[in-house]
């Protein structure tokens, strides 16, 4: 019998309460005491916490957010915050802790194991998708739904307007969901880190100020530009307004925002989560510590959370160059 720590940290993510319904069911499977944390670490600091049963997950598989809440936590920067936590998971007599969260989820849980003698276990959780070793995060094909499903309503309204709109979309500072998104929605310019250098402003505003005025001569329809959040040094609002003022053309800017966060999760969030709670229980059955649970070409992986936290996942290059061919000839059309 193991006492088990379950925790959702950072941006929640649709799919998160799958996991959590599927790392209950699991527990109770092996007899294993599980206590959910609430409000990521914060939780395990201020000891905010309540043993899970199966009756808690009833008809939570495909609700949206995290029945654990969810947090950042300045706490665990510092020394002190790290140290109480430990003394919660110490008092609570706990031998695994499944942190489900993105990438300072996961440094935190790391910053754990270095002090603390117990399992850790991370689930990828951020709609991000900008997690290494694992071709998905949960939470990520939901919320590119969600933004395709909000731009094709803006893309009806651009038309009728033949009107250029600047959609922005989450990501921090990846471009997972931007090209996803992008190439979905059949954007006119799909704008993200890896392929818009910011660097020289003026001749990117010249770039994409005559692209407009050009695709918008010879088409009478909307301009869809899909950007990436963070991405235009001033803001892209900014950008927006910049484009306004160069092209004579209205350029309405649009942040989808958290609407990107919400919702009920896709059939591969459910699954995805599904498949990474079952197999974190049963890397804890195994005495696995310091890994993270992911999914690689449909199967199951572990992998040291030291590595899934090195670098940031980048987007395929097959997709980048998928976009720019597809662009190079739809905006003659
Ligand atoms: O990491 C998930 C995410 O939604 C990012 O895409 C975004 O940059 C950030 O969280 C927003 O965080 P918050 O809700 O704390 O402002």
């Amino acid at each position: 019998m193991k006492n088990i720590a379950l925790l959702t940290s950072g941006g929640d993510a649709p799919g998160m309460n799958a996991a959590i319904r599927a790392i209950v069911l699991s527990a109770h499977h092996y007899n294993y005491n599980l206590i959910g944390y609430y409000h990521g670490y914060n939780g395990l600091i201020n000891r905010e916490c309540k043993s899970l049963k199966l009756a808690d997950v009833n008809g939570i598989i495909g609700r949206g957010g995290t029945i654990l809440k969810s947090a950042r936590c300045n706490a665990m920067h510092s020394e002190q915050g790290v140290n109480q936590a430990i003394l919660t998971l110490e008092n609570d007599k706990i031998d695994a802790l499944i942190v489900i969260g993105g990438d300072g989820s996961f440094k935190g849980a790391i910053k754990l194991a270095k002090h603390w003698q117990g399992q850790v276990i991370g689930i990828p959780g951020t709609i991000d998708n900008d997690i290494c070793e694992t071709d998905y995060t949960i939470g990520f094909s939901t919320a590119v739904n969600t933004a395709i499903e909000a731009i094709d309503k803006i893309r009806d309204t651009a038309d009728a307007f033949e009107r250029v709109f600047l959609v922005e979309v989450m990501g921090r500072r990846s471009g997972h969901i931007t090209f996803n998104v992008g190439i979905a929605t059949a954007a006119e310019q799909i704008l993200s880190f890896e392929n818009f250098d910011c660097t020289d402003q003026a001749a990117r505003l010249n770039d994409l100020s005559n692209d407009i005025k050009v695709v918008q001569q010879n088409r009478h329809a909307g301009y869809l530009i899909v950007i990436a959040e963070n991405l235009w040094p001033e803001g892209n609002t900014n950008l927006a307004a910049q484009i306004t003022n160069k092209t004579g053309i209205d350029c309405t800017p649009c942040i989808l925002g958290h609407i990107q966060r919400g919702g009920a999760p896709v059939a591969k969030d459910r699954i995805l989560a599904t498949k990474l709670g079952i197999a974190a229980v049963q890397a804890i059955t195994e005495d696995k510590t310091g890994i993270m649970i992911g999914e690689s070409n449909g199967a199951v992986v572990t992998v040291l959370l030291q590595h899934a936290t090195q670098k940031t996942k980048e987007v395929s290059q097959r997709l980048i160059k998928a976009q720019h061919d597809i662009l190079s000839v739809s905006n003659q059309g």
